[in-house]
């Protein structure tokens, strides 16, 4: 068993990474966030799975990252550009090479689509064809800090990830 999870959130500027993680510990929207959320850690009766969680929101430097279990690549779903910079994938290509290189392990990523209360159309025929081109994506959910909409799910499917990895991310090595 794994004695705790961590979830590091990555993206575009201002695509919500802070706001979700504020909306997430104190379950209602934050008009203001600060540029970053301070390294939160959920105690493990509180969640789903029962094992202690720390969130880290992107830095820009690579300080306490490298312990990260699964990559939430967040996006907002009415800027189109910051889909198509989940594509180019700058965070699972670079992000994620340096991690495997040291995890020894392939890290799980998760595709957010934030701001959901903004749009009427789902993204994701925009996101489908990125997620077929990289084995690593684990799964996507759109959600909304704002209306709170699949925030606790969001986190669910990351500490997920990592708990029950399917697939080409299940390691041998790694277990016991
Ligand atoms: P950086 O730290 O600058 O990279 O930005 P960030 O990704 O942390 O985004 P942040 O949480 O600062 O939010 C950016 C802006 O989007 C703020 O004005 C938020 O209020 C707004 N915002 C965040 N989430 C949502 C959402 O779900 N819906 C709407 N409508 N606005 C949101
Ligand atoms: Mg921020």
């Amino acid at each position: 068993m794994r004695k705790d999870v961590r979830i590091l959130l990555v993206g575009e500027p201002k695509v919500g990474k802070t706001s979700l993680i504020m909306s997430l510990v104190s379950e209602e929207f934050p008009d203001e966030v600060p540029l970053r959320a301070e390294e939160i850690t959920i105690p493990a009766d509180v969640t789903p799975e029962r094992v202690p969680t720390h969130i880290v929101d992107y830095s820009g430097t690579t300080q306490g990252h490298r312990e990260a279990n699964v990559i939430c690549i967040v996006y907002s779903v009415n800027n189109k550009k910051s889909i198509e910079k989940v594509g180019l994938c700058p965070w699972s290509k670079h992000l994620t090479a340096s991690l495997m290189f040291l995890n020894a392990a392939l890290v799980p990523l998760i595709l957010v689509g934030n701001k959901s209360d903004l749009v009427e159309h789902s993204s994701m025929e925009t996101i489908l064809p990125i997620m077929n081109q990289y084995s690593e994506i684990e799964t996507c959910v759109e959600c909304s800090a704002k209306n709170l909409k699949n925030i606790s799910e969001l986190f669910y499917y990351a500490q997920k990830a990592v708990l029950h990895p399917t697939g080409p991310l299940y390691c041998p090595e790694e277990k016991e």
